[in-house]
């Protein structure tokens, strides 16, 4: 029987599938480094763990309403105006099952067949999936080191098409972990408006940066014209370590949220009733137990970096937030380690995670053959041992 040709031409997330395989490696008893996962290793703060345990000792335990609870949607409403500068109504916000789920979910709102999303490479696996699957068409443009990986107004020029609907822009950026400045989200909004495009934003690592120089700026704060056309994610997995609990939420204008919410109310119902409470204390609790995991991952930041720089032949860029290393290893290509050829980062990362046990994920799938990312969300113990194996493995070979 022939399944849907839509689906079976999108291949799995590769950052799992690297995770996996180190994951395997793990319980097969081996000593593995991953600097793979996508997530932070803290474990959720104390006082929204007992968020979770009070809703279900209450008995909240049943569907809400589909976009979420009031009080959750408010609660995003005011952190949105007093963090970021924008003004929504909660009739405007639709809490997800992650913030993933709340990409998936606006893609399929704006999309029709053949819709053209412009994609910044290199880019977080996921968004030229989630938009095949919504029946758009990626359109990959390739950004480069020395502008921050950030898409310039040559680059959209270059990219648009009369079928261009929407740009993806992430920052803090996974996998780069570049920030991008006012002058950059300007060039971008000023694009939107003169071509009538949607812009949307993934913010989902704005409480994760590390350069005192910049700050986060939400591109739908800059005016009024682009944010009437900016659809924000963010969600509180990466900033209070709660990937599991999945919630994400996306705030877009009215017109788009309805849309969003037809979606999310035929397909999920609603995001987990639980989970909500514990959102609505992370994103209304105490907050200083996001700036002591920032404070932790700025240390390992500064240390992983640093032993990068003191590496032959690979290179990256200090990041700015986020919790990712990006490294350019083209200066490894057509060098042989115990007789095998590295040809681009997939031979890299295979032979560094057979022969020295340590798992970072090659970017091929993130629109990057040459370069591979390292996650610095472990200890900063299992950083100083990871980074003692890749240096050895560099300096072996020939
Ligand atoms: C850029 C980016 N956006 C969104 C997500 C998804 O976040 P969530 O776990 O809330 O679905 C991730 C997770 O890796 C990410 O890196």
């Amino acid at each position: 029987m022939e399944l849907s040709r839509k689906i079976m031409s999108i291949r799995p997330s590769a950052t799992l599938a690297v995770t996996a395989k180190a994951k395997d490696l793990k319980a097969a008893g081996k000593d593995v480094i991953a600097f793979a996962a996508g997530e932070p290793d803290f474990d959720t703060p104390e006082n929204i763990r007992q968020a979770g345990i009070d809703a279900i000792n209450s008995g909240f335990t049943r569907y809400t309403a589909a976009p979420g609870i009031i009080e959750l949607r408010k609660a995003i409403c005011d952190k949105l105006k007093n963090d970021n500068n924008m003004e929504y109504d909660p009739s405007q916000i639709i809490v997800c099952n992650g913030a993933k789920h709340a990409l998936a979910n606006t893609f399929m709102a704006i999309l029709n067949d053949g819709d053209e999303v412009i994609i910044p490479a290199p880019f977080w696996v996921s968004y030229s999936a989630m938009v095949e699957i919504a029946g758009g068409k990626p359109v990959i443009v390739y950004t480069k080191a020395e502008n921050n990986f950030m898409l310039s107004k040559e680059d959209l020029e270059g990219a648009y098409t009369d079928k261009t609907k929407a740009i993806v822009l992430v920052s803090p950026s996974n996998p780069t972990g570049m920030i991008a400045s006012r002058e950059n989200l300007q060039a971008i909004a000023d694009f939107a408006v003169e071509k009538d495009l949607l812009v949307i934003a993934d913010e989902i690592y704005e409480k994760l940066i590390y350069n005192k120089n910049k700050k986060h700026i939400s591109i739908g704060s800059l005016n009024k014209e682009i944010f009437d056309r900016t659809i924000t994610i963010n969600g509180v997995s990466k900033s209070y370590a709660m990937t599991g609990w999945r919630i994400g939420y996306v705030a877009a204008p009215p017109a788009v949220a309805k849309c969003i919410n037809v979606i999310q109310s035929h397909m999920a119902s609603n995001a987990n009733a639980i989970a909500q409470k514990a959102a609505l204390e992370a994103i209304t609790g105490p907050q200083d137990s996001v700036e002591l995991m920032r404070q932790q991952f700025e240390k390992r930041c500064d240390y992983i970096f640093e032993r990068e720089e003191e590496i032959p032949y690979i290179s990256a860029l200090k990041p700015e937030g986020a919790f990712y290393l990006f490294v350019d290893i083209s200066g490894t290509c057509g060098k042989k380690y115990k007789g095998t050829e590295i040809k681009n980062a997939a031979d890299f990362a295979t032979l560094l995670l057979d022969n020295k046990l340590t798992a970072v994920v090659p970017c091929a799938d993130f629109g990057m053959e040459n370069y591979i990312r390292l996650s610095y969300a472990i200890s900063l113990d299992d950083i100083k041992k990871g980074m003692d194996r890749l240096a050895e493995f560099v300096s072996e070979l020939e």
